[in-house]
């Protein structure tokens, strides 16, 4: 048997100052075993030229699209903007420029890398680069809703100091995180597609419970994991709807998903979407406690203490647990001790079908909630034990649905 294929990127050169480092990427996609090819722009030879891609890829480097001799009907340069993407796995814009941004959010084609765009069908990667005020100009960032919209992976820029002098956000990501991020993107491709026709319900996020108009009780929860879990099932074929408490991270295009703030909202949104699910994960995390009574003015300083009294929320866990008929329910616990003992309680006290066990504290060293890592078991009804080794969130989203997928095919073979 041969080699199996090396995966390729057709990497687009934008004309920015941080053209130079899309050598760099090469270096780094290589180095992950990927094969790639180049086409610079009119301006990204401007600011490196051709031939530095053309001696690191070993590859013919496209730099326009009316190539001289394309007329020949001979000529293998003729269709190239259809034939090149066709060959990719993965289109990666690195510098993506503003003005590309634009392009390629409007659908232009006026050169090779924006018709070879057009042509393209498989995953796009942008990764802009760009002055800070440029990045923040609404025109920008009405742009990049549309790609992300379009399910484009927005590779999001640094913060940090520029070359034009200036701070914030727009510094192109690390050459490095780049060509993991396509890496990342080509796997989640791959894998089973075994929840097709099927509604998933997911929560994700923290609460926040109101102690005054200005205050409020929250926790560190990002909304990470159960956006990882709603790209998974997506990619799995699922229809996606996710609950979600108030984040910075946006959730995965093509999810549906709802805004809510309080414990209670979230309950209420999760019931009413309860009877049109197959699966529902709780992955949120709830607040326990809200204060017994909210404020209605803000709460004057004073040298006194203060206390306030806290009343339990209702559980939307056990709730579900009562309420789920034959419906699959994945719940999460965070623990600091006692893992498995802990996580197999709560499995049966909140008549779940699986629970994720996830170590929180000192125990989860830097993985878990507001991180981009997590570990744990997955405990099942049925005696399942799946231990989940620390790795990223979307790694161990995959891990979490291959171990469910199973009771899901058993119950549909049921009805
Ligand atoms: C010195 C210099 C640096 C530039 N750097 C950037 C940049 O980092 N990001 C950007 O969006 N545009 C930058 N521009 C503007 C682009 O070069 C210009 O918008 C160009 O039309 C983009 O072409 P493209 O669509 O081929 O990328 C820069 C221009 C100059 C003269």
């Amino acid at each position: 048997m041969g080699k199996p294929a090396q995966p390729r990127v057709l990497l687009g050169v934008g004309g920015g100052i941080a053209a130079y480092k899309a050598a760099e990427i090469v270096r780094r996609l290589q180095d992950r075993g990927f094969r790639v090819q180049a086409t610079l722009t009119a301006a990204a030879q401007r600011f490196i030229t051709p031939l530095t891609f053309a001696a690191l890829t070993q590859d013919k480097v496209v730099t326009e699209l009316f190539e001289p001799g394309a007329a020949q009907p001979d000529s293998a340069s003729a269709i190239e903007h259809i034939e090149v993407p066709l060959r990719a796995d993965a289109f990666l814009v690195a510098p993506a420029t503003a003005d590309l941004l634009a392009k390629l959010a409007h659908g232009l084609a006026d050169d090779f890398l924006t018709t070879a765009h057009l042509a393209y069908q498989g995953p796009l990667l942008v990764a802009p680069a760009m002055n800070v005020n440029m990045w923040n100009h609404p025109a920008t960032q009405a742009n990049l809703a549309v790609l992300r919209g379009r399910g484009v992976h927005v590779i999001e820029p640094d913060e940090g100091a520029m070359a034009c002098g200036m701070y914030g956000p727009g510094r192109l990501a690390e050459p490095d995180a780049i060509a993991a991020e396509v890496e990342r993107v080509l796997e989640a491709g791959r894998g089973p597609r075994d929840l097709e026709g099927l509604s998933v319900l997911i929560t994700a996020g923290p609460t926040r419970e109101p102690v005054d108009p200005v205050r409020y009780i929250s926790n560190r929860s990002s909304g990470r994991m159960g956006f990882a879990l709603a790209a998974e099932a997506l990619r799995r074929g699922a229809r996606v709807r996710i609950v979600r408490g108030p984040v910075a991270l946006e959730p995965p295009a093509g999810a549906e998903a709802v805004a809510v703030e309080t414990a209670a909202e979230m309950r209420q949104a999760v019931l009413e979407r309860l009877p049109s699910s197959d699966l529902i994960i709780m992955a949120a995390a709830v607040a326990d406690y809200r204060p017994r009574q909210v404020a209605d003015r803000k709460i004057k300083k004073s040298d006194a203490a203060l206390a306030i009294e806290l009343e339990p929320t209702q559980d939307i866990l056990a709730e579900l647990g009562r309420l789920k008929g034959d419906r699959v329910l994945v719940g999460f616990a965070a623990e600091t001790n006692d893992l498995e003992a802990h996580g197999l309680d709560k499995l049966r006290r909140k008549g779940c079908d699986f629970l994720v066990a996830n170590p929180v504290g000192d125990a989860a060293a830097g993985a878990g909630m507001d991180s981009e890592e997590n570990q744990g078991l997955l405990l099942g009804a049925a005696g399942e034990r799946i231990e989940l080794p620390r790795e990223g969130k979307a790694a161990m989203a995959r891990r979490i649905f291959d171990g469910v997928a199973p009771a899901l095919a058993r119950r549909k073979a049921h009805v």
